[in-house]
């Protein structure tokens, strides 16, 4: 069974799985949940959980804190499906793996997604446990999750799924400006920034921060990066929303540690579920009223 198989087979497992959620209207927003994040689940109702182990070719995460399971249901009155947990590289998986989770969201008919991660804060000025919007990354963990054939059966909304594609606005303005007006009207400023991935799982040095810094990155984590492209790929909007859980190597006093990291995540999950609470139903209505001109990848010529 090829790739594509395997991503439509899970897909199925989920589809039948999940259909008790959501009977009036299609699911069509994903949310993935970083690291120390997972509870914002708990705030999602009507939700139908499925392990991950139970389904099909879906990888398992061996992180603590990453939960591993699908929660479907509602959230602010909006079918939703979250992914409470991830899988990443460094624990060994391929990048075909590490974005298995991304391309069922895209064959379960996701039109917008919210990556949610935990990241070392390395602009001055970052507090532990403030959320920062992505307005753009800088992919340095060394692999493109695209490398090799290219897939058009990946096409789930009009145009997508081409060998070369934009990747000017891989953030959605649209998105972020639901963010932060969904932020204001919880009572905090939401500032955008720039994610840097690694391939992790060490910790960065002083000297790459700064480094990381002086390439215009003002966030570092380890993940995010592999599924807003494969996101893109798709034509999925995106939304990534780091959580400070640290100040990155060499900006704080302490040493990094993934308890610190986690603990962190715990503090912000409630205004995180918060936020999203109010965010969705905004990136609903607008989905709705783009449905007849679909935001989409433009390019399909080699520059
Ligand atoms: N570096 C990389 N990944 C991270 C960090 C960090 O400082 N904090 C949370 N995830």
């Amino acid at each position: 069974m090829n790739y594509f198989e395997q991503v439509s087979k899970a897909a199925a497992f989920l589809r039948t799985r999940i259909a008790a959620s959501s009977a009036a209207q299609p699911h069509r927003i994903g949310i993935v949940l970083g690291s120390g994040l997972g509870a914002v689940a708990d705030a999602v109702t009507d939700a139908v959980i499925v392990p991950y182990a139970d389904i099909p070719h879906f990888p398992q995460s061996t992180v603590e804190g990453h939960t591993g399971r699908i929660v479907a249901g509602q959230l602010g009155c909006v079918p939703v499906i979250v992914m409470q947990g991830r899988v990443h590289f460094y624990e060994g998986y391929t990048p075909a793996e590490v974005t298995f989770p991304m391309r069922v969201m895209g064959a379960l008919g996701i039109r917008a997604v919210i990556l949610t991660n935990a990241a070392g804060g390395i602009e001055e000025g970052y507090r532990v446990g403030q959320l920062v919007a992505l307005a753009d990354h800088i992919n340095f963990m060394g692999w493109n999750p695209l490398t090799g054939p290219n897939e058009p059966r990946f096409s789930f909304t009009p145009g997508a799924a081409l060998r070369f594609f934009d990747m000017t606005e891989a953030y959605s303005k649209r998105l972020r400006d639901c963010a932060k007006e969904a932020a204001s009207a919880e009572g905090f400023a939401l500032k955008e920034g720039v994610y840097l991935a690694t391939p992790g799982p060490s910790f960065e040095t002083p000297a790459e921060i700064r480094a990381f810094r002086g390439l215009g990155a003002t966030l570092v984590g380890m993940s995010t990066v592999p599924e807003t492209i494969v996101a893109r790929h798709m034509g999925i909007e995106v939304l990534g929303l780091s959580c400070v859980t640290n100040l990155a190597a060499g900006l704080g006093k302490t040493q990094l540690s993934h308890e610190e990291v986690f603990e962190a995540g715990r503090q912000v999950e409630n205004r995180l579920a918060a936020l999203l609470k109010r965010l969705v139903p905004k990136i609903a209505a607008g989905l709705k009223t783009e449905a007849a001109t679909e935001s989409r990848p433009k390019v399909d010529r080699k520059p």
